[in-house]
């Protein structure tokens, strides 16, 4: 999950790391008041989207007086960036930077463990970076039993080249920045610019933070997750584990296998194309392998209480699972759901066991059931019974 800057950033002064002050508004009047309450003649107006290059989008403004700090924000808010729509703004005192640097912790997944990378030439993006002054950036593997300390961290200014009357300073601030990267389950911590001020301090200018989601369960971050646009029902599904993305559809969906959902939705949507009203997917959702009849029934709970699904589709590919659990657990599902179960599930099964799956499901002769033995038909069915015909 990425973070905010202005989350970053509180991530950063919880941690020691020096950052200016900011404010976040969501009109052009709060904005303003936030310049006051900054108590800045020139303030930097900052877009807040989950995405880099905000800078060159024109989403980081200077404004100076009330006036323009009303006319800059009220420009940026609503702004698409890369697809992102800007609602809110931070508000922080314009930085007098004497030079930018980058300095970034991140799981580097192909080395299995963890790297610092860090430039005295900082403020454009990375990547840029990397292909213009590749030898600009040190990339050092960081020993996991020891992260950055004292030093590590001094060590990490040295091969940058930083003049070694900073290493000190810098060190002190690699070091808060690991600590975070630690304690809050990241898997990357990213500053850049992390700029030294004309009174020759340093301050984290700009904040990356991306947590680790296989983390969640050790963390209070409601109000993370409250603010990164996730549905209604994307909250309920990941409280209960499911691995569930909302769409705009009509046909619910429930696989086995992230590949096979994302054939499934493919499917749907062709099955659709030409019946009334075109229905489509209403959402993935992956509910892996080994899955229990409560897993099931909690995926089916989700899907159902969508009020724009009209039909549901459970394709499921017996391996390690086999068929027969699957359909004792679809079966057991719509008992756990009594009168919850309200919309027609049509069912392919496939795989290990599938026979006696099959027979299990025609046995119950559940009324919402319908069989189906493959893809294209279940997803004809389910498109159809979404259609209405
Ligand atoms: N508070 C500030 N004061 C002065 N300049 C700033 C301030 N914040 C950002 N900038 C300038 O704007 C540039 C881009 O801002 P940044 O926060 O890094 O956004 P992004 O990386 O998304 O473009 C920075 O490299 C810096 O030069
Ligand atoms: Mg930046």
């Amino acid at each position: 999950m990425d973070l905010l800057e202005y989350q970053a950033r509180g991530l950063f002064r919880d941690f020691g790391v020096p950052v200016l002050p900011g404010i976040v508004a969501r009109t052009p009047e709060q904005a303003v008041s936030a310049r006051t309450d900054l108590d800045a003649e020139v303030v930097v107006v900052k877009a807040q989207v989950r995405t880099g290059g905000r800078g060159k989008a024109g989403g980081v403004k200077l404004a100076r007086g009330r006036e323009e700090v009303a006319e800059v924000a009220s420009a940026i808010l609503g702004m698409d960036i890369k697809g992102h729509t800007v609602e809110e703004v931070m508000v922080c005192p314009a930085a007098e930077i004497a030079e930018e640097h980058y300095f970034s912790i991140l799981l580097d997944r192909a080395a299995g463990g963890y790297l610092a990378m860090c430039s005295r030439q900082g403020g454009m993006d990375i990547e840029t970076l990397a292909v213009e002054h590749p030898e600009a950036l040190v990339r050092i593997p960081l020993d996991v039993t020891v992260g950055i300390d004292g030093a590590v961290g001094r060590e990490i200014a040295a091969r940058a080249g930083f003049p070694e009357a900073d290493h000190e300073a810098l060190a002190e601030v690699f070091v808060s920045l690991w600590r975070l990267f630690h304690d809050v389950d990241a898997t990357l911590v990213e500053v850049n610019p992390l700029v030294r001020l004309t009174d020759g301090s340093l301050s984290a200018l700009d904040g990356k933070v991306t947590l680790d989601g296989n983390a969640d369960f050790r963390h209070d971050w409601a109000s993370y997750h409250a603010s990164s646009g996730e549905t209604e029902l994307e909250q309920q599904a990941r409280a209960l584990d499911l691995n569930y993305v909302h769409l705009s559809g009509s046909v619910g969906i429930i696989g086995n296998g992230a590949g096979l959902v994302m054939s499934t939705l493919d499917v749907v949507e062709r099955a659709g194309r030409d019946l009334p009203g075109a229905p489509r997917p209403a959402n993935f959702l992956d509910i892996g392998g080994g899955a229990s009849s409560q897993v099931m029934a909690n995926g089916l709970r989700i899907i159902m209480s969508d009020p724009q699904v009209r039909s549901v589709l459970v394709n499921v590919f017996g391996g390690i699972t086999a068929c027969n659990d699957v359909a004792t657990g679809i079966v057991h599902a719509l008992e756990l759901l009594g009168d919850d179960a309200r919309l027609p599930i049509v069912v392919r099964l496939d795989g290990n066991s599938v026979e006696v799956g099959r027979a299990i499901l025609e046995e119950a002769a559940h009324p919402l059931i319908h069989v189906e033995d493959t893809m294209d038909r279940a997803a004809a069915t389910a498109a159809r019974l979404a259609s209405g015909h």
